[in-house]
């Protein structure tokens, strides 16, 4: 029996009710899958032995009062010396504008930041990546933190903070921080080396008169803001297949499969275009209107929209991030935007594929969203956004993505799955540290299942 057909029969008979490339897309998408949770005892909140020292709401308990559940926010009783490290270990300020450290952080990253269970996917950040996500309007260098083997210099932890501002219903936090990009070399895994790295971060948002910051997990911590779920959309069926990722379902053939993922070649919104500088302004414009829908949202100011969506560039034109406008041609007004950024894994141990690469939807704006409560508006609405979204699909084929992921963020929920994006195993929680607030929908209902009923209420994307 040849390749093809052993990997047929391994993946008609696979047990994933969509299949393998979803649970490891999750897993990829350093989200935690349910399985994974599944397995493990529930965790109570005693057991979060760190957590519970951090002012961070307790599951399940009722906000009987919004705010600060830390009030102090005098920055002369924040300590100005570093937490102490064991002694072989120093803090180091990653400088990203030196492209030897930027190369440290992304090999840290590449080697070490998220593989699925069974070592055969990691993330590929690219250096153009991170210096995009790292180096944001007003970051801060000191935000940027390592730890170094003393003896080699050898980086061999991180943690980021990057400055931004979120609005929560009427509440705009002016100063706050967004954390990402935790990781720890494997050698040092489980020594409780994650509590320092947070802690340290903490204290230099602290410095700096920032108490509050964002982040997310598919781990569950106390206690989420909002839950989403993960969403996959095939493009290149058969490579994914190949890899031994995508299933075969029951009763389909390859060639079903591949016409059932199959795209066009000519996008369809009229006056589509990619975004140029010049656009700027409008297109801060609508996103902010838009935004304004969600609970929970990104405030982008006009400098933060330039460099989130077009990077260094005049035109939008990747490698990391691509962003499209429609444009009407008797106005000129831009009324529709979106933006999917590129986040590759390697493949390890397949002589076919070396990677997978994936494009993941960001922000996206119409200005069709409904404006009354009428089931036309939304209809309309809803219309609008699976062609924006279809044509995204073809934008990432022709630029030869394989797979396109989505989160239940903004109004994905309401017309992803009309587009065969299908249902991942994994759940992306949101966190805000220092507050306490009732929940944010995130596209899902109780039984986690997507909510074509209504909008998430998040606005808030994070890479
Ligand atoms: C996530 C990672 C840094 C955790 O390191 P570790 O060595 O397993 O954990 P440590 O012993 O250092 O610390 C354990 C504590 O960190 C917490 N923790 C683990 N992962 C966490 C995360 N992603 N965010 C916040 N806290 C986390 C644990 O809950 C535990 O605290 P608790 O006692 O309150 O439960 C490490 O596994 C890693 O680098 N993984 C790959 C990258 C990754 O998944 N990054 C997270 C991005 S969301």
């Amino acid at each position: 029996m040849d390749k093809k057909n052993t990997q047929e029969e391994k993946n008609s008979q696979s047990s994933y009710s969509e299949g393998g490339i979803r649970e490891l897309l999750d897993r990829l998408a350093l989200r935690s899958s349910v399985e994974e949770e599944k397995e493990a005892p529930a965790k109570t909140y005693d057991d979060y032995k760190f957590w519970k020292t951090q002012p961070v709401p307790k599951f399940d308990e009722e906000c009987e009062a919004e705010g600060p559940i830390d009030p102090n926010t005098d920055i002369e009783k924040v300590s100005k010396e570093p937490y102490r490290l064991l002694k072989e270990f120093e803090w180091t300020t990653m400088n990203l504008e030196d492209d030897n450290e930027l190369r440290e952080v992304y090999e840290l990253l590449t080697e070490n930041y998220v593989e699925d269970s069974s070592a055969m996917l990691r993330f590929a950040y690219s250096a153009e990546f991170l210096r995009w996500a790292l180096m944001c309007p007003g970051y801060v260098k000191d935000w940027h933190v390592g730890v170094r083997v003393k003896a080699s210099n050898k980086l061999v932890a991180f943690i980021s903070a990057v400055p931004l501002v979120i609005r929560l219903r009427d509440k705009l936090f002016e100063k706050c921080a967004e954390v990402n990009f935790l990781c720890i070399h494997k050698k040092l895994r489980n020594k409780r080396l994650t509590p320092l790295l947070i802690k340290e971060v903490t204290r230099r948002c602290h410095l700096l008169d920032v108490w509050q910051a964002v982040y997310t997990g598919g781990i569950l911590l106390p206690s989420p803001v909002s839950v989403c779920r993960y969403l996959h959309r095939s493009l290149n069926w058969k490579k994914l297949y190949e890899i031994g990722f995508a299933p075969l379902p029951f009763g389909s053939s390859p060639t079903k499969e591949m016409a059932k993922y199959h795209l066009p070649s000519a996008t369809a919104t009229p006056g589509l275009r990619p975004m140029e500088k010049r656009d700027v302004a409008q297109v801060q414009s609508l996103l902010s209107r838009y935004l304004e829908r969600f609970e929970l949202a990104h405030f982008f100011t006009e400098t933060e929209v330039q460099h989130s969506f077009l990077g260094d560039s005049e035109v939008s034109k990747g490698p990391v991030i691509w962003s499209y406008v429609a444009e009407d041609p008797k106005t000129k007004k831009i009324t529709d935007f979106f933006s999917f950024y590129s986040l590759p894994s390697s493949v390890l141990g397949n002589p076919q594929y070396n990677d997978i690469k994936a494009a993941y939807l960001y922000y996206y704006a119409s200005d069709s969203y409904p404006k009354d409560d009428s089931k036309a508006s939304l209809d309309t609405f809803v219309e609008r956004c699976k062609l924006l979204i279809k044509d995204s699909l073809i934008i990432a084929n022709r630029l030869r993505f394989d797979v396109f992921n989505a989160v239940t963020v903004m109004d994905n929920n309401l017309f992803l799955k009309d587009l065969r994006f299908g249902e991942g195993d994994g759940y992306l929680n949101y966190y805000i540290y220092n507050y306490r607030c009732p929940k944010v929908p995130g596209g899902i209902d109780s039984q986690n299942n997507i909510d074509k009923s209504r909008p998430s209420g998040m606005g808030f994307v994070m890479i």
